[in-house]
């Protein structure tokens, strides 16, 4: 786990997660506009040391079996401060999850978060494809895959917070990315 980096955007500090995140973490993720459309596996009413348990019992022991890589998010002017996630993982279908609080977005923030992410899943970790699945419903996460360089590939249902909803998949190959890469690094 030790070996995963600190990343840094134009706005943006990516820290490795650690258990004392949590404490910050629980009341911005703990809200229903950030839950909604996660997965339904995220319990709803979110239990008070929901983040707690995530991070000691999900998270981290998958960080160091080197399945997943999450980071929190902190703006570099204020880098005590946490203002969201991003994590990448190994799961089919499934590479990469984030969110961000609700005072932080709609600034384009996850959008740069999302640029060193899959980076970091292309060029260091070096996989060749990264699928994502969203809500149809969830405009600004579609709205970010289509911006990143990513296809949308196929329509299936699956099981989010609020129910069962139509969701997109979206894909990308690394070739994809280099283009992308090379026509929009910020
Ligand atoms: C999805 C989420 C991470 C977006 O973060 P953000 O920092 O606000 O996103 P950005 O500002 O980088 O970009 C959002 C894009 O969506 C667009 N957008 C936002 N709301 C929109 C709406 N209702 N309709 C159309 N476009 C919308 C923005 O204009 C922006 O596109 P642009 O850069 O071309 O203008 C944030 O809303 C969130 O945390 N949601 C809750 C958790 C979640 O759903 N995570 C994703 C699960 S797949």
């Amino acid at each position: 786990m030790s070996m995963i980096p600190e990343l840094q955007t134009q706005r943006l500090l990516l820290r490795p997660l650690e258990l004392a995140d949590a404490e910050q973490v629980q009341p911005l993720f703990a809200q229903w506009e950030i839950v909604k459309y996660l997965n339904a596996i995220v319990p709803w009413p979110y239990p008070d040391d929901g983040v707690f348990h995530y991070y000691r019992d999900v998270a981290l022991p998958a960080m160091e079996r080197g399945e997943e890589w999450t980071w929190t998010l902190r703006l570099r002017e204020a880098p005590h401060q946490i203002i969201g996630a991003i994590s990448l993982g190994c799961r089919e279908d499934n590479n990469r999850g984030f969110w961000i609080g609700l005072p932080w977005q709609g600034q384009g923030l996850m959008s740069e978060a999302v640029f060193a992410a899959n980076d970091f899943w292309f060029e260091v970790l070096g996989f060749s494809k990264l699928r994502v699945p969203k809500a149809v419903a969830n405009v600004s996460s579609s709205r970010i895959s289509a911006k990143t360089g990513m296809r949308l590939v196929s329509f299936e249902e699956h099981e989010f917070v609020s129910g069962r909803l139509q969701a997109e998949i979206w894909e990308m190959t690394v070739e994809e990315w280099r283009e992308h890469k090379r026509l929009y690094r910020p």
